[in-house]
């Protein structure tokens, strides 16, 4: 497990990076049965054995109230993603914690923390339901924009897709002058 803190962005957040073994630290998060179709559960989480995966808690307050996953292989698995996007899935916070921001406040964390932990990554993509609308009220009031691809989700439905950059693009190149 390790534990990553972000006092100078948030004070009551931080991620815990999840081995396989830590599973008893976020098992007791849930959503409502109606929002297991917009993100699975901790449990569906931990009993795929998928590669490049990285799971993580959300942290406040010393206590795990919520769960993401990000997905290195995005790029080659989705047709909307592209080389250095990290995707953002199965995000939730605990049915009993929704509603006081600690999903916005989350969101609001996450881009610093993820362009320190993955350097190489340029952008979070994700996909949401059409029909989850605090999720996409969520996402686009923390810097996330829709990309303007409509993604077929299966059975679940149509999903939005939403980036939102984590460095400066690749090609841009900053030269300094001899004022600098
Ligand atoms: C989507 C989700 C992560 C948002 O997390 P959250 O902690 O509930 O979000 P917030 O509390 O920051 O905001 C939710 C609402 O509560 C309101 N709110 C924020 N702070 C509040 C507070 N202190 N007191 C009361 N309400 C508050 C917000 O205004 C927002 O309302 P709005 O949608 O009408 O604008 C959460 O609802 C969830 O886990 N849903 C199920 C899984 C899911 O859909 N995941 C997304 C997959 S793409």
């Amino acid at each position: 497990m390790l534990d990553i803190a972000l006092m100078n962005i948030s004070p009551d957040i931080s991620f815990v990076r999840l081995e396989r073994s830590d599973f008893a630290l976020v098992r007791h998060i849930e959503v409502a049965p109606e929002q297991i179709i917009y993100c699975g559960t901790v449990d569906m989480a931990f009993a795929s054995d998928e590669a490049g995966i990285d799971l993580y808690a959300v942290r406040a307050a010393g206590t795990c109230v919520g769960f993401f996953k990000i997905d290195l292989k995005y790029p080659k698995t989705q047709d909307f993603a592209r080389d250095g996007d990290l995707g953002l899935r199965a995000f939730m916070i605990d049915r009993w914690r929704q509603g006081s921001g600690l999903g916005s406040a989350t969101l609001r964390a996450l881009p610093e923390f993820l362009r320190k932990t993955y350097p190489d990554a340029q952008a979070i993509v994700l996909t949401v339901n059409i029909r989850n609308q605090v999720a996409v009220r969520r996402y686009l009031s923390t810097g996330f924009t829709a990309t303007g691809d409509v993604h077929d989700g299966g059975h679940a439905g149509l999903q939005y897709v939403m980036r939102q950059m984590i460095a400066p693009p690749r090609s841009l190149h900053i030269s300094r002058t001899m004022s600098d």
